[in-house]
């Protein structure tokens, strides 16, 4: 059963819409923006190619099941889901802006994912796709985590956009139960959430790296050992992605998991006392 506490937390957040227009003077960026590092940079310019399609693709899987939710305030919260993934793919968008203006193919990959994910939705199940959208929701609740908390993980970034990724981190950390919450409503089913996990794991960790390498491969930094080395401190030198994140990662896989077992409410309180003044949509 599901933890009772995390499921009040979860019924407790607001989700508002916030208009962002973070409007980047793209020309005044460096190519390595992210600590002078191209390891680094071209490891997020992957993530976020993603996040436009990737989210788009969240939005459907859970307007897919809207039907078959009667709670009041979790219908609130879909609005506010859907109102920040489309807000976080429009601002990134204008990010992979910044990606193509340095040579990588960015919008090409864009393209190519929206074909993707238009086929998907016709051939995989609905209640799968949910399911997928959850796995990943839970990568970037745990990612934004340590955006928001260890230091390490922003030092360097460039001012205009490490505003746009802890902004994205707030608003993946308030929404991190609504898909989950849906998909309990809705699906339910353990094993189809853990197959998801898997099959996320691997593909999502595969077309990141390859998107990176391809960006790396274009710069001529792909077989320098610096970047290797750059690349081994990035995910295992302490406190690098793989040891931050892995405890997280595996209580994914514990049968009464919720995502706001991992409260991180006061996170929310802070951000959201710095920013008062945002417009909202
Ligand atoms: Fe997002
Ligand atoms: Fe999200």
């Amino acid at each position: 059963m599901i933890n009772p506490h995390s499921k009040r937390i979860s019924a407790e957040i607001n989700i508002p819409g916030r208009k962002m227009d973070f409007g980047f003077n793209l020309a005044a960026l460096p190519k390595y923006w992210y600590g002078n590092d191209a390891f680094k940079s071209t490891y997020m310019g992957a993530l976020s190619c993603q996040f436009p399609e990737g989210e788009r693709m969240f939005m459907d899987a859970v307007r897919d099941h809207q039907d078959k939710i009667s709670d009041p305030r979790l219908l609130e919260q879909i609005k506010g889901f859907i109102k920040q993934e489309a807000m976080h793919g429009h601002e990134h968008s204008q990010f992979n802006k910044f990606l193509d203006t340095v040579g990588y193919p960015a919008s090409k990959y864009e393209a190519f994912q929206k074909k993707e994910r238009i086929w998907m939705r016709k051939v995989i199940p609905a209640k799968h796709m949910l399911a997928v959208t959850c796995a990943l929701e839970h990568f970037t609740a745990i990612m934004a985590h340590q955006v928001l908390t260890n230091p390490e993980a922003t030092e360097g970034m460039d001012e205009q956009f490490k505003e746009l990724w802890k902004w994205h981190a707030i608003e993946e950390t308030e929404h991190k139960a609504v898909a989950f919450d849906v998909y309990q409503e809705a699906v339910g089913s353990y094993w189809i959430r853990i197959f998801a996990m898997i099959n996320i794991t691997i593909m999502f960790t595969a077309r990141t790296s390859f998107l990176q390498m391809i960006f790396l491969w274009k710069d001529g930094q792909l077989f320098k050992p610096s970047t290797w080395f750059s690349g081994f401190k990035f995910y295992f030198k302490k406190p690098g992605m793989v040891p931050s994140l892995w405890r997280d990662y595996i209580d994914y896989f514990r049968r009464d998991f919720h995502p706001w077992d991992h409260d991180n409410r006061e996170l929310l309180d802070q951000w959201n006392e710095e920013h008062s003044n945002f417009k909202t949509i």
